[in-house]
C-alpha cells in the first residue's frame, strides 16, 4: 500500500518482459493528493488547474506560484494550490497581475497598422504580441484576418465552435469598413459595388451589403471616403472591391463587426476581454 502522506511515494518501473525492475521514491506532487476532478462541484477547479488552464505557465509552475504566496482569490491571498474555485470569473492577482478567469476567451483587439494576423508572421510583428503572455500561451486565433496596413477591430478566441460561427460565411456576420480611396468616390462606384462586381478568383460576383459616400461635411458633394459592409470575408476583399469599380484604396480601418462597434477609448494596440458573444452576432 502506497502512503501518499509521507512526502514520497513509491513509483514501479516495467521491464521489457512487463515485470517489475525498480522501485524508488519520488517526492510528493499536490497532483497526486487531488481528488479526482469527478468530484468536484461542476464548473470548478483547483486553483493550480485554474492558473495552467488561463495560461500562466506550466502545471508545476502554476503550484509553484501559490505555494509562494503569489496568488489571490477575490483579493486574499491562497498558497493551497488544491483549493477549489469556480473556475470561470474568477477575481485573481497573479504575481501582481490582476486577472478574471475566463474558461473561453474572447477579445477585442484595435489592432494597429504594422501587424500581421497570421499565425506564423513573417515580414511583421504578429498581433498575438499585443496580447499579454497568458492569452499569447492560450494560442487566441484571430476571427478573420486583417491586412498588415489595415487598423481596427479584430476579434480573438480560443473558443473553436465561436470562431467557426463568426466566420462562417452561413452566419453572415456583416464587417463595417471606413475606406480611404485614392480617387473621389461617386455615387456610381458604390452603385456598382452594390450590384456586385466579379473578382479574379471567382465568377460569382460579390456585392456589399451596403456602400455610402461618407462626406466630409454637409456643404461638400466630393468625397474620397467610402463606408462598405459587408457579409463575407474573402482574402483582400475590400482592396479588390474597389479596385474592380476603378479606384484604389490607400487607407482601410474596421470599424465593427456584427453589432460592436469599436469602443472609442480602446486605443491602437489594446485589447480588452469581450464577455459575451451576443454583442457581436447580429
Ligand atoms: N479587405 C481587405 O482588402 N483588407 C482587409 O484587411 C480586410 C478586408
Amino acid at each position: 500500500m502506497v502512503d501518499f502522506h509521507q512526502g514520497a511515494f513509491l513509483q514501479l518501473a516495467n521491464g521489457h518482459d512487463g515485470s517489475t525492475i525498480a522501485v524508488w521514491p519520488v517526492p510528493l506532487i499536490s497532483s497526486f493528493t487531488m481528488p479526482p476532478r469527478s468530484r468536484l462541484p461542476a464548473g470548478h477547479e483547483h486553483l493550480a488547474q485554474i492558473l495552467f488552464a488561463q495560461g500562466f505557465g506550466a502545471r508545476r509552475e502554476c503550484e509553484g506560484l501559490v505555494l509562494h504566496g503569489l496568488v489571490q482569490v477575490d483579493g486574499e491571498v491562497v498558497d493551497d494550490p488544491d483549493a477549489v474555485f469556480p473556475e470561470d470569473r474568477l477575481e485573481l492577482v497573479v504575481d501582481g497581475q490582476p486577472w478574471v478567469s475566463h474558461v473561453k476567451a474572447l477579445v477585442m483587439l484595435h489592432k494597429p497598422a504594422g501587424y500581421e494576423c497570421s499565425l506564423k508572421p513573417g515580414a511583421w510583428p504578429g498581433v498575438h504580441n499585443l496580447l499579454p503572455v497568458p492569452l499569447r500561451r492560450r494560442g487566441l486565433q484571430p476571427v478573420g484576418r486583417l491586412d498588415q496596413d489595415t487598423t481596427g477591430l479584430l476579434l480573438m478566441t480560443d473558443d473553436g465552435p465561436l470562431l467557426h460561427k463568426l466566420t462562417s460565411p452561413r452566419h453572415h456576420v456583416p464587417k463595417v469598413y471606413e475606406v480611404t480611396c485614392k480617387h473621389p468616390v461617386t455615387q456610381a462606384m458604390c452603385d456598382k459595388l452594390l450590384k456586385g462586381v466579379v473578382l479574379d478568383d471567382d465568377p460569382a460576383p460579390v456585392r456589399a451589403d451596403a456602400a455610402e459616400l461618407v462626406l466630409p461635411d454637409a456643404t461638400q458633394s466630393d468625397t474620397n471616403h467610402l463606408r462598405l459592409t459587408l457579409l463575407q470575408g474573402k482574402y483582400h476583399q475590400v482592396k479588390r472591391m474597389v479596385a474592380a469599380v476603378g479606384n484604389r484604396v490607400e487607407g482601410l480601418h474596421r470599424s465593427q463587426i456584427g453589432r460592436l462597434s469599436l469602443p472609442e477609448d480602446l486605443a491602437p494596440g489594446q485589447w480588452r476581454w469581450l464577455d459575451d458573444p451576443a454583442l457581436v452576432l447580429p
